[in-house]
């Protein structure tokens, strides 16, 4: 039996003119959460939006936010993204002295804890948290941009961590993020992935958001 797999729309490549238009939309798309990208041109090159941005566009969706920090130091903020609505808080291991007392706090406050690894994070080093987070966020490319090109050789990382979380029972999901369009999508899945987030191919394809979504998850 094949998996439903979950479809997390990332709201970078959406118009930020009108998020509030766009967050309605993705409300009668058939996703399953939105995905939240916070850069703070210091983690990595770009600059997105903070707290008060997502407080303010969090009324216009009923979905689940899955917000994701690429910003260092990121513990001191965690409050703040609790506070403004995420409902998944995912950080990367690089940005904080201590990824556990990291985890414990987004979990101390109400909400599903997150862990990415970049591509040059070596898997490895997630196991001794494995056991205590919802969702681990393999990205396959460097986090930054939108519309990069997928990188193949995560796949292998997503195997071995479908593998280890199905022997182990574990209830961690696993959401990929970066270049996932409907050929790299499908590689995902095969792979093993619970969530496949995607910015460009949706928001910028052929169709509507809605047929995009569709058309992300059936292929
Ligand atoms: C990249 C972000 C991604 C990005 C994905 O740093 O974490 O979520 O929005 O965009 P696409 O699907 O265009 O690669
Ligand atoms: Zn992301």
């Amino acid at each position: 039996m094949t998996k439903s797999i979950k479809i997390a729309p990332s709201i970078l490549s959406s118009d930020f003119s009108k998020l509030g238009e766009v967050l309605e939309e993705l409300n009668q798309s058939g996703a399953e959460m939105v995905h939240v990208d916070v850069m703070d041109g210091h983690f990595v090159p770009n600059i997105t939006f903070g707290p008060p941005v997502i407080k303010k566009i969090r009324k216009y969706s009923d979905l689940p936010f899955d917000v994701h920090l690429m910003i260092a130091p990121v513990h001191k903020y965690i409050k703040d993204f609790a506070d403004a609505g995420a409902d998944i808080i995912t950080v990367h291991p690089e940005a904080t002295d201590n990824l556990l007392q990291t985890i414990e706090l987004i979990k101390s406050l109400g909400k599903k804890a997150g862990v990415s690894l970049n591509p040059n994070t070596s898997l490895e080093s997630i196991f001794p948290v494995l056991h205590l987070i919802d969702l681990t966020l393999i990205m396959s490319v460097n986090p930054g941009f939108g519309g990069q090109k997928f990188m193949p050789e995560v796949l292998s990382k997503v195997k071995i961590l479908r593998q280890k979380i199905d022997e182990e029972n574990l209830k961690v999901e696993i959401e990929i993020d970066g270049g996932i369009d409907f050929d790299t999508g499908k590689l995902a899945k095969e792979a093993g992935v619970d969530i496949l987030v995607s910015g460009t191919t949706l928001f910028a394809g052929n169709d509507d958001l809605k047929k995009n979504i569709k058309k992300l998850r059936n292929c």
